[in-house]
């Protein structure tokens, strides 16, 4: 039977499951961010900043790129003589204000590229920039900057240079001096490189490591849904969509509120792999081709490897990661039997047709319930979905239908409001 006891996980290993996933999508840099937070950390140290300032510029770190939206916006970011990454860094904190133990953080990413400026980069557009943001640039700069393939030894004093050389133009001079310092420490580079740099952030993380209770991880999971969903306005309102209706026909089922809440987090997540497939293959207007179509339906793959890692999450995991395994095997990419399919996993497959056939998209219309109600039928009768719970879910078809439309139309709104909020400071910063 299902679990109902109280998961807690820490907000560490969350950050890390959602910073894991999007550097998959490019593969050239390794463990972008893993690296910044760590180089951060170590800047801050070096400057003599608090362990509490020392910590959130780590966490900054972990997540200053979730706001680069697209592939391209990503490449943008990704390149050292960057002119157009503000909106990455704005959009990261939009997303993160809504989560309270990550906002602050969210206002160091919000300007994680604006330059020094010889000191006017204190400000910008009308608000101080904290300090934390420019060690954060320095330090994006510097894991850009750094080859895979290279030697790092030979390659340091390079990188060391290129820093210096952008001194009070990009780089805020004090952060300069303190890369300048750790730059002559062998253990810097050692270390930066490490295969264990994840364990080594955990350990220094841990002193701030956040618990958190299901009511907060539900809070997290909503921010995770919008850095995958607002990607694309063809699906900007999908995985809230599927948690909301996961989450009510878990009530439906008679699960304990636990579970709901679960079921709830399961939805918002189940997605999540997709920050490891490029936008563009998501997005493609011409059939798949066989190699494209492998890459995108490996997503619950990522989505599963993403967050197998923490114990308290193994249901939840399993509900949303085995999204398209069927009951009556042939799914992907687990190819789940009958007998092993959890209920949850049933209930978020049966939420994630119903929300993706009567969601509307830019370039269609959502079906009406007639055509829904076909469509689901003609999937449980072939065992591609649960007899049960689709009977379930077509008999209390209004109700659910109304609260997919009211909670999709709210996040449009939301997502609006986040795009005309980048228009306004994008426009003031890069005219044409
Ligand atoms: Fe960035
Ligand atoms: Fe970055
Ligand atoms: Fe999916």
């Amino acid at each position: 039977m299902l679990s109902s006891s109280k998961i807690r996980v820490t907000l560490f290993d969350l950050a890390t499951s959602l910073s894991d996933v999007t550097d998959l999508v490019n593969p050239a840099l390794d463990d972008h961010h893993k690296r910044v937070a760590y180089i951060a950390y170590s800047l801050a140290q070096e400057m003599g900043l608090s362990k509490k300032a020392c910590n959130d510029i780590l966490m900054a770190g972990m997540l200053h790129d979730i706001g680069a939206l697209s592939i391209k916006e990503k490449m943008k970011a990704l390149s050292f003589e960057t002119t157009a990454s503000h909106r990455h860094g704005e959009a990261g904190g939009f997303l993160l204000k809504t989560f309270a133990p990550l906002a602050e953080i969210g206002k160091v990413i919000s300007c994680h590229h604006v330059p020094w400026a010889n000191g006017a980069g204190k400000q910008h557009n009308g608000r101080a920039v904290p300090v934390a943001s420019h060690i954060l640039h320095l330090a994006d700069r510097v894991a850009v900057l750094l080859k895979k393939t290279k030697n790092y030894f030979g390659h340091s004093n390079e990188v060391a240079r290129k820093i210096k050389a952008q001194s009070g133009e990009m780089f805020m001079p004090e952060a300069v001096d303190a890369f300048l310092a750790l730059s002559r420490k062998s253990y810097f580079w050692l270390d930066l490189t490490s295969r264990s740099l994840a364990v080594m952030l955990r350990r220094k993380a841990r002193v701030k490591t956040v618990d958190l209770d299901l009511d907060g991880i539900i809070s997290l999971a909503q921010v995770f849904s919008r850095v995958i969903d607002f990607r694309s306005p063809f699906t900007a309102t999908h995985s809230s969509g599927v948690a909301t209706i996961a989450e009510a026909m878990a009530d439906a089922i008679g699960y304990s509120e636990n579970e709901c809440a679960m079921m709830k987090i399961a939805g918002y997540i189940h997605d999540l792999g997709k920050l490891a497939v490029p936008t563009e293959l998501l997005e493609k207007p011409a059939p798949l081709t066989r190699l494209e179509a492998n890459i995108v339906r490996s997503h619950p793959f990522y989505t599963y490897r993403a967050l197998e890692h923490i114990e308290d999450f193994s249901t939840i995991i399993k509900w949303g990661a085995f999204h398209h395994e069927t009951p009556k095997g042939g799914g992907y990419p687990f190819n789940i039997g009958r007998d092993e399919l959890p209920l949850g996993s049933r209930v978020v497959a049966v939420a994630d047709v119903f929300t993706a056939i009567t969601e509307d998209r830019p370039y269609r219309k959502g079906m009406d319930a007639d055509q829904a109600k076909s469509v689901l039928r003609g999937m449980a009768s072939d065992d591609q979905l649960d007899p049960k719970i689709t009977a379930l879910l077509i008999h209390n078809y209004e109700e659910m239908n109304s609260l997919r439309e009211k909670v999709q139309s709210d996040l449009t709104g939301v997502y609006t409001e986040m795009h005309n909020h980048l228009d306004s400071i994008y426009a003031v910063n890069h005219p044409n």
